[in-house]
């Protein structure tokens, strides 16, 4: 009877976290896409609690209390660019969680009892080996997703960390991995009531959890800053993995099915972040550019120098926009961190209502995690029907008025076409360049993540407005309304 009960419990919480995660694939059903998976989770975790009879219910409420409200205190209080460091802080906590829950195992095996825990007591090597790559992944995952937190942070450089050998040691560790996973498959067998701390198994976990934890050091500090939500992708990915092989270990169906969603959906993220970005996973792990970005040097360093700009003010773009036919907004990661998007919606309202067709065009990779301008657009009530994805909108540029800019950089250089030298060569960009009239919104002349110049800002129908987002949409807007 309880086995059933888990078995449908299950089956229904796979089906939502499926179904979830369909919903996820378009910003108006992603909220309700989200609740769905955690609610699956929640039934998953309550079954198996409860009809296990693990927990008393008075202990699964207050855990469900204290960890729901530290979840939800946490969602609430992230700003949204802080948002690539929470989801590596929580891959981090789930990859140790998974290593942890593995290494319980261990100590089930050799309870006195273990023959009535575990309806045997035999570990067979099958098991063990299981044992010891979840052990392996999540102690990676855990390291390396903190790295990842401490680089998105700021509290650790985030410069690309190398030494003399670095490879090297990685192997060495590699092989120590594979060695211990070895050892342990060796030494599986009957433990009951075994001596814990003496047993070579146990030592053997110990040694692959020690060298998880330098591995996962060793992936991610090699990695520039900037790389970090492209690491935080793959380390999800881990993290999914590691879940799944707990599940193994386990023999724990929902866990099996939602590590497997984790670690392809992952992995699925990753690839579509390398190409977005044109850059292969292997050139991002092993460090290319995106260290700190320097903002802090000389407005105009980066610009060529026997090239001129053409640079407007707020009142002669309220004009052109105010009498354009058709304008389309293009968002980066400065309308980001110029928290400038409520601005824009009102911009772009007041357009409307001038009966300009108003549309916004969003690159893949524009900001720095997935998704991050459409979250942001949505946060200020842009309409969904007003955004488009790169394929949808690229071809309109050539019947547009004006594109306006906002703090995007190498998402529309148009040097990704033809310059074969640049490190963006290949990298699909939005056609702002075609349009009739581009007008870039930034504070300098700096380049953005790529760190390279961008050479729509010389084009002679390019007009920069230089200064804060926020300020430079705020002040258009004034001036549209007075018009
Ligand atoms: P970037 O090329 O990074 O350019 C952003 C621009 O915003 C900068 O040139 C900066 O110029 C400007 N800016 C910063 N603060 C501003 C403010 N307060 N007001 C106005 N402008 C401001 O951005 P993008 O075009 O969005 O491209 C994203 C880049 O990140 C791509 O190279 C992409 O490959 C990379 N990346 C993206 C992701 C994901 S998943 N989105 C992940 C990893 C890497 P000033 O300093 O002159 O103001």
């Amino acid at each position: 009877m309880k086995t059933n009960i888990i078995d449908i419990a299950y089956l229904v919480s796979a089906i939502m976290f499926i179904y979830g995660l369909k919903r996820l694939q378009s910003p108006a059903t992603a909220r309700k896409g989200n609740q769905l998976a955690a609610m699956g989770m929640f039934v998953a975790v309550v079954a198996t609690l409860f009809v296990q009879s693990i927990l008393t219910i008075e202990v699964m409420i207050i855990g469900l209390v204290v960890g729901g409200g530290f979840g939800a205190f946490l969602a609430k209080r992230v700003e949204m660019t802080g948002m690539p460091e929470l989801v590596a802080a929580f891959n981090g906590f789930g990859g140790i969680a998974s290593a942890l829950v593995a290494g319980a195992e261990i100590a089930r095996f050799m309870a006195p009892n273990a023959a009535d825990l575990m309806g045997g007591a035999f570990m067979g090597s099958i098991d063990a080996i299981t044992i010891s790559l979840s052990i392996l992944i999540g102690t990676i995952t855990f390291t390396g997703s903190f790295v990842a937190f401490g680089k998105l942070s700021g509290r650790i450089s985030g410069n690309p960390v190398s030494f003399p050998g670095m490879r090297f040691f990685s192997i060495l560790f590699v092989l120590g991995a594979i060695a211990g996973m070895v050892w342990m498959g060796m030494n599986s067998g009957d433990f009951a009531a075994a001596d814990f701390v003496n047993e070579p198994i146990v030592q053997a976990a110990l040694g692959i959890a020690i060298v998880g934890c330098v591995l996962g050091v060793l992936l991610v500090i090699p990695i520039g800053g900037a790389d970090m939500p492209v690491v935080v992708a793959l380390l999800n990915s881990y993290s999914g993995l590691a879940a799944a092989a707990t599940g193994f270990v386990l023999d724990n169906t929902a866990l099996i099915v939602s590590g497997a969603l984790v670690g392809a959906s992952g992995l699925i993220l990753t690839n579509i972040m390398c190409e977005a970005m044109n850059r292969s996973l292997f050139n991002v792990l092993i460090g290319g550019f995106g260290g700190d970005s320097d903002t802090s040097g000389p407005a105009g360093a980066a610009s060529a120098a026997n090239l001129t700009v053409n640079s407007t003010t707020p009142d002669d773009v309220a004009i052109l926009l105010s009498y354009a036919s058709k304008v389309i907004f293009v968002p980066g990661y400065g309308m980001a961190v110029a928290q400038a998007q409520h601005a824009v919606r009102e911009l772009a309202d007041e357009l409307g209502k001038k009966d300009v067709d108003v549309k916004f065009a969003v690159h893949p990779v524009a900001g720095r995690m997935p998704g991050h301008m459409n979250v942001l657009l949505a946060e200020a009530n842009v309409s969904y029907d007003l955004l488009f994805e790169m394929d949808e909108i690229n071809g309109e540029f050539d019947t547009t008025d004006v594109a306006v800019v906002i703090g995007a950089n190498d998402v529309v250089n148009p040097a990704a076409r033809h310059d074969k030298a640049s490190p963006i060569y290949g990298m699909p960009i939005l056609n702002v360049d075609h349009a009739a009239t581009s007008i870039v919104l930034k504070r300098s002349m700096r380049p953005g993540y790529a760190g390279i110049d961008n050479e729509l800002f010389y084009n002679s129908n390019n007009q920069m407005l230089f200064g804060d987002a926020k300020d430079s949409i705020t002040n258009v807007l004034n001036e549209v309304k007075a018009l």
